[in-house]
């Protein structure tokens, strides 16, 4: 006799070459030559950067140096000026711009086709000698008029260059207790500031260099505001404002400036990034370094360097799912040029680049992180495994879902973990909520499961797949109390062949069609709630059934004689039904099963009747 996997697998086998061959073709495609940061985020559409010196204070010039430039161009397809477009480079007198180390940056760039990011507009640090002393005699009218012309100036020169600017920098005190921190003290807020309240001053630079480059995007850049807190609530709800307001904002810079004891987790960085997605905002993380206790030598122990590699792969792969990071950026490009060493004695090694430009384990795991898809599904490629439907979901359910990186690229099937279908099939795992499902088969770009009983009629539930360590976003999919489904016998075409067993157990089909009141079995899923309770992955040995289950052929009610879970299968409804006497003969008589008030009739199933 045949089984209803024989049955079905004919099907996945179909779908599953052409998902196959797409994916070879998607997958060479990506997977070549990727041995740079450069190429594996550019075959994940990311632009990776880093932070980039010239001779802004003074020779030597880094990008005369052969090892800096070529890892700085080969590695990175973004820069950021570290200094060189700062007040204190790029308006040395009050009366005179500087803006030829930028410049020279930008030209570094532009010849190795790389974009430019700009750093910064407005902050509370980093001034000429003589500006500190003028603030303090300025009225605000007069810091108004500095700041704006400084702006206009350098973003006027920059135009068509720089693609977003970093307009104000850390604005926002560091958190002291649970209150929402509020404004940085600074000479363009409150000393005298430029004449604005609250962060008006803020919505003023934005204004300012908006209307000197209206393509340039514009960001509020700042650290500690990573994962959920109240600096990040700060920052949120200015940003929310500003958007409500139409003040032009496009995006917010997460620094990243972290330790292995202190820096977000996995889902607080999502989840920021989410709620900044929800407004239309995008995140770049602009500044990241990961710094670790060093020796005299500068160099850090191994067990440090491999937690780094963990952090740095976790933050990219939380950049790499979330739709709106757009850009991650180190800050700097190898040990020797780190800010590190000097601004926290005793620290460095914090980059992926060491002093000789060669990897460090950052660096692979960073490389690991890209090239490693990233699982991603939609709603619309759940689908019931009988009918193909998509829609709801229901317990007990096999659904088959089709995405990309969902699963191994060497298929794995259904295995068995104490008499129960194991819910991982090799380094694929399936969550319905917190609920793990059993899985039937997993492949790159399909994997089956059944849905776990625990799901809830009625409710959403967050459909997530883990693979290789990534997680997709999760997808939110209505659970409903049945979605019955007809395996099908054969392709796409129609009619379709439903999987159906004659009474002498023989296949149904155009060339062996059932005589009319015969007893049929049809093989099915999809039936939702059951008479007894059944655990996930169970293969049941008892008839267990389904409620309220109707069947009709030709349009008349067949007698149902048993209508539940197949003996022995995960997920599969075996319905036991005599056909009507006087059902008309014909190769392709529509069969329809209805469980709890839901129909197969979407999907146009059909038996041979004689
Ligand atoms: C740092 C530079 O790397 C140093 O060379 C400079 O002496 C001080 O500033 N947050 C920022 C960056 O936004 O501009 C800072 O860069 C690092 C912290």
């Amino acid at each position: 006799m045949p089984t209803v996997k024989s049955l079905t697998g004919k099907r996945n086998q179909a779908r599953h070459v052409v998902a196959t061959a797409l994916l070879v073709l998607a997958e060479t495609a990506a997977l070549s030559g990727q041995t740079t940061l450069r190429d594996a985020a550019a075959a994940q559409g990311l632009h990776i950067g880093a932070a980039a010196s010239a001779d802004e204070y003074g020779p030597p010039d880094l990008l005369m140096n052969p090892s800096y430039a070529g890892a700085l161009s080969t590695q990175y397809s973004e820069l950021e000026p570290a200094n060189a477009m700062k007040w204190d480079v790029t308006q040395p007198t009050q009366t005179t711009y500087n803006f030829q180390p930028g410049d020279e940056l930008v030209t570094f760039a532009e010849a190795n086709n790389m974009r430019v990011r700009g750093h910064n507009l407005c902050w509370y640090q980093q001034f000429p000698a003589w500006l500190a002393p003028y603030a303090a005699s300025a009225t605000p009218a007069e810091m108004s008029t500095l700041l704006q012309n400084h702006i206009n100036a350098e973003v006027t020169h920059f135009k068509g260059a720089v693609f977003a600017w970093d307009v104000v920098n850390e604005a926002f005190n560091d958190p002291s207790g649970s209150a929402v921190p509020g404004l940085r003290d600074s000479i363009w807020y409150d000393q005298p500031g430029i004449g604005q309240t609250g962060t008006g001053y803020i919505e003023q630079a934005f204004q300012w260099a908006h209307a000197a480059d209206p393509n340039a995007l514009l960001f509020y850049n700042d650290y500690n505001i990573e994962g959920p807190g109240s600096k990040f609530t700060a920052v949120y709800n200015m940003v929310q404002d500003f958007v409500q307001r139409g003040v032009p904002i496009n995006g917010v810079g997460f620094e990243m400036h972290i330790t292995t004891s202190g820096y977000p987790s996995a889902a607080g960085l999502a989840q920021n990034m989410q709620q900044l997605a929800a407004l239309g905002i995008q995140v770049h993380i602009t500044e990241m370094d990961v710094r670790l206790p060093v020796g005299s030598n500068g160099l850090a122990s191994a067990a440090d360097l491999a937690t780094q590699a963990q952090i740095y792969q976790s933050i990219m792969t939380v950049c790499l799912q979330q739709p709106n990071c757009t850009a991650f950026q180190m800050w700097g490009v190898s040990y020797g040029d780190s800010w590190i060493p000097s601004f926290f004695p005793g620290y460095g090694a914090a980059l992926p680049l060491d002093f000789n430009y060669n990897p460090t384990p950052a660096f692979n795991a960073l490389l690991a992180a890209m090239r490693t898809p990233v699982p991603a599904l939609t709603a619309s490629g759940v689908v019931n495994s009988a009918s193909y439907q998509a829609g709801s979901v229901a317990p007990g359910e096999i659904v088959a879902i089709f995405g990309t990186g969902v699963g191994p690229d060497k298929p794995a099937a259904a295995t068995l973990t104490n008499g129960l279908v194991s819910s991982t099939a090799a380094s694929t795992q399936v969550l319905f909520g917190e609920y793990p499902a059993p899985i039937l088969y997993a492949g790159s770009g399909q994997v089956n499961v059944v849905v776990p009983f625990e799901v809830t009629p009625g409710q959403d539930v967050n459909l997530t797949i883990n693979n290789n360590g990534q997680s997709s976003p999760p997808v939110s999919i209505p659970v409903a109390q049945a979605v019955p489904g007809i395996f099908i016998i054969g392709g796409t075409g129609s009619p379709q062949q439903a999987a159906v067993l004659n009474q002498d157990l023989s296949v149904n089909g155009p060339g062996n069609p059932a005589a009319a009141g015969s007893v049929i079995v049809v093989y099915a899923t999809g039936g939702g709630s059951l008479s007894a309770p059944v655990t996930d992955g169970e293969l049941p040995t008892t008839l267990i059934n389904v409620a309220n289950t109707t069947l009709t052929v030709g349009g008349q009610p067949a007698t149902i004689d048993f209508a539940g879970l197949a003996p022995g299968f995960a997920g599969v409804l075996q319905i036991n039904a005599t056909l009507p006497n006087g059902l008309a003969a014909g190769s392709a008589v529509p069969i329809v099963l209805s469980i709890s008030g839901a129909d197969s009739s979407s999907q146009s199933a059909t038996i041979a009747i004689q």
